[in-house]
């Protein structure tokens, strides 16, 4: 492919890349397509990948094999989707080597397999198969971000403008100012998805208005929190969304230098977003002069080498520099200074991916979605005992109790609901009763909770909320710069007293010291992460202060997994 020299070439390439589509998917021949992404991976999707390929060399079938993103459905990994010359594309969950065969021979016969399928990708059930978004995980979603999540192929530019990709910029870049695109993300009030929820528009504007130059653009990827699972899964799986927002975002700051500083474990998703940062160079969507409109954009992809304080604004943006990744005190803010002490718009990788749509659909058909306060859709990721894990796209404000129970399908059998942890590790934990908060930034915080960047645990009795708190500190604990006192000692201190309680010595006072300890630390602590570290642990204490009270007084871990009796003994 050539380099696209001006938008009517754009244009052209759009209309040839569908009509490419459409034939694919009207064709005579069979389509296979396999999900390849860290989870499948890890349940054998590159296996089964391997088999079909054997499969098809016999030459029974006349097929196209295509690998694809993860579709938000990991509980039903390897999934493979199988669309046949007079069928809708069905997909099958649970795909492993063992099953290729039967299932390919059973199709071959005209048996479906319906046992195996999660539904036909169509709005009428086929032969007795459901429609994919009747499936209890996807009833309730309302994908906008993973709308072709598993459906293309996200080493594939073609594939992305094949379904719209590169529109949005296209549009900003002929149709709109940059002001104009600043109002409209304003108009839409898009808040940050990295934890925060400050309105991107707002800081997009700050960025602007700073005189000096030249600015950067930067996407926080690094993800390391424990329980988030997001930001990876979008780059593994349409990573010229991400790139496509950060591309709108560099022309609404008027800079030409754009980032991604990537989490080096998410190997996948770094792999895929620089392939695709090679192709949009290769069609001439990054570079000098984009489509002879006179705006020129370099993107650059950097990546950490694991501290979760790499995620925090100012630090990443040091690591970015080549130097230690600390937080910095503010002011100044990073809009006013940040890379190489210039101006910098940093936002979070689901903030940047949500802006195409925005810019396509305009800011007033965003603000429509979620609540008032906190509109669109959002990711979220859950784990813990619920029958369906994975990724899911919800509305802002639908309630909790929905999410864990209908989206995630609820408990597993032979599990009990006791509690579900939110903000990743910077907030507390809910309790049933208090399930029918909605989802979004402000009714979360209004119970000691968190939306943060959408990570949830979901937690039942054999889980020990003592030895839980111990855990989520303990992650703060290690991940502590050290660079200020009350989060260096003072997080050491708290898993200390935890560790006492666990251990069977705990005191009555105990108790009273974590709360004071808290209080220092969360008020003097430098940074985000010393602000809110202690927040687990007096969520915990306040939902479930009777089982702390037990360790202490009658040395009892209702749980049974705190090593309260071999302490005992020894002493
Ligand atoms: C310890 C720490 C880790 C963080 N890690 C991330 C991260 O991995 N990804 C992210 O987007 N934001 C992270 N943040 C928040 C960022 O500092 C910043 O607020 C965010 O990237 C801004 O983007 P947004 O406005 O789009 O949310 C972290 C903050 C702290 C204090
Ligand atoms: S609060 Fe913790 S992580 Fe943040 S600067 Fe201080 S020591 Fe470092």
């Amino acid at each position: 492919m050539g380099v696209l020299t001006d938008r009517r070439a754009f244009e052209s390439y759009v209309t040839a890349a569908r009509s490419r589509w459409e034939r694919l998917w009207s064709g005579d021949q069979w389509v296979i397509s396999v999900g390849i992404s860290e989870c499948s991976i890890a349940k054998g999707a590159l296996e089964t990948y391997r088999h079909l390929e054997l499969v098809l060399a016999a030459g029974h079938i006349r097929a196209v094999l295509r690998r694809v993103g993860c579709a938000g459905w990991c509980f039903a990994e390897p999934f493979v989707e199988v669309k046949m010359p007079d069928s809708p594309p069905i997909v099958y969950g649970w795909v492993t080597t063992e099953r290729v065969p039967e299932l390919i021979d059973g199709l071959r016969r005209g048996d479906l397999h319906a046992d195996w399928a999660l539904g036909v990708r169509s709005v009428e059930p086929w032969r007795g198969i459901p429609p994919l978004g009747e499936h209890p995980f996807l009833r309730h979603q309302h994908r906008i971000l993973l709308e072709h999540a598993g459906v293309i192929d996200p080493e594939s530019i073609e594939d992305y403008i094949a379904v719209g990709g590169y529109g949005a910029f296209v549009k900003a870049l002929f149709e709109m100012t940059p002001e104009e695109v600043v109002e409209e993300v304003k108009a839409s009030n898009l808040r940050g998805r990295g934890g925060a929820g400050f309105p991107a528009g707002i800081k997009w504007e700050s960025g602007r208005r700073t005189p000096a130059r030249p600015k950067y653009v930067v996407v926080n990827s690094h993800e390391g929190e424990p329980n988030v699972f997001k930001d990876r899964r979008l780059l593994e799986t349409n990573p010229h969304l991400v790139l496509e927002g950060l591309l709108i975002g560099c022309y609404a700051l008027e800079t030409p230098y754009g980032y991604n500083f990537i989490g080096g474990e998410h190997a996948l998703a770094l792999r895929r977003f620089q392939r695709a940062v090679e192709q949009a160079y290769e069609f001439g969507l990054l570079g000098d002069n984009i489509l002879g409109s006179g705006f020129s954009c370099h993107v650059r992809v950097r990546t950490g080498g694991g501290a979760y304080i790499c995620g925090e604004g100012s630090a990443l943006m040091y690591a970015i520099m080549g130097q230690r990744g600390q937080p910095r005190t503010k002011p100044p803010r990073s809009v006013e200074e940040g890379l190489w002490r210039r101006p910098t718009v940093l936002n979070n990788t689901e903030t940047f991916a949500s802006v195409p749509a925005i810019i396509r659909n305009g800011g007033a058909w965003y603000a429509s979605l979620g609540t008032k306060e906190s509109t669109g859709t959002k990711l979220i990721t859950m784990q813990g005992p619920v029958r369906y894990l994975g990724v899911a796209e919800i509305e802002m404000g639908l309630p909790m109790r929905q999410l864990i129970f209908d989206v995630f399908g609820g408990m597993r059998p032979g599990y009990r609901f006791k509690g579900i942890q939110t903000g990743g590790v910077s907030a507390g934990p809910l309790r049933e009763e208090e399930l029918d908060v909605p989802v979004d930034f402000d009714s979360l915080t209004s119970l000691g909770g968190m939306l943060g960047s959408g990570g949830f645990v979901v937690f039942d009795d054999s889980v020990c909320a003592v030895d839980f708190a111990r855990y989520l500190v303990a992650f703060s604990r290690y991940e502590s710069c050290g660079k200020c006192t009350p989060c260096r000692l003072g997080t050491p201190a708290l898993v200390e007293i935890l560790d006492r309680i666990r251990y069977g010595f705990g005191r009555p006072e105990d108790l009273e010291i974590i709360q004071y300890a808290s209080k220092h630390i969360i008020e003097l602590s430098l940074c985000g992460l010393g602000q809110v570290a202690p927040m687990p642990l007096l969520g915990m204490l306040e939902r479930f202060r009777d089982e702390f009270v037990e360790h202490i007084t009658e040395r009892r871990c209702r749980a049974g997994v705190c090593p309260l009796e071999s302490a005992v003994a020894v002493r």
